[in-house]
């Protein structure tokens, strides 16, 4: 089981390609995410669940041109469905709700002026702000507090001045939450 721990450091390792629309690469922001969960004293899941929150653009072909083509490449989706087999629920689940997540506080004023231009184009695409039914649904589902917390720290972590972790720091944590 630990090939994936080894696979997760290679892909990390060989990333790179920025970030959609922005200055950092997605190894990079996915680094940036878990130190701002560190730095917001997370729990070990919600630090392993911000470092591979976009894991599953990895796994999509060429993310860039997808948002050329106005296509929603459903990444957390890929990402949950994928890590699932190696990671517990606690650590899937938030990366599965974390578009939900921008989705429902888009409704917020103060957060949706924290979007990047990239992000604003990419939340058109996965279907806008909430509507009042999926407000609803989404604070029913298990996990949406940690996703919601998950998308403040992907929001901050698109810094390119900040000099991320290296990838091999979450190597233990990373072991110690495999399956
Ligand atoms: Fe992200």
């Amino acid at each position: 089981m630990q090939n994936i721990i080894e696979e997760i450091i290679f892909n990390f390792s060989n990333n790179k390609s920025l970030y959609i629309g922005e200055n950092v690469t997605i190894a990079d922001h996915m680094l940036q995410t878990a130190m701002l969960a560190e730095r917001n004293k997370s729990s070990d899941n919600l630090i392993c669940a911000s470092l591979l929150h976009d894991y599953g653009h990895f796994l999509v072909e060429d993310p860039d041109k997808l948002v050329d083509q106005k296509i929603d490449g459903e990444h957390e989706s890929v990402g949950a469905n994928y890590l699932r087999k190696f990671f517990p629920e606690n650590i899937i689940e938030p990366i599965l709700l974390h578009v939900e997540a921008k989705r429902f506080l888009a409704r917020d004023h103060t957060y949706f002026k924290l979007l990047s231009e990239a992000s604003i184009i990419s939340l058109k695409l996965q279907g806008g702000p909430m509507n009042d039914d999926e407000i609803k649904q989404f604070k029913s589902k298990p996990y949406y507090q940690e996703a919601i917390n998950l998308r403040r720290f992907d929001e901050g972590a698109k810094n390119p001045k900040v000099r991320s972790k290296k990838i091999e720091e979450y190597k233990e944590l990373l072991i110690s939450k495999l399956k």
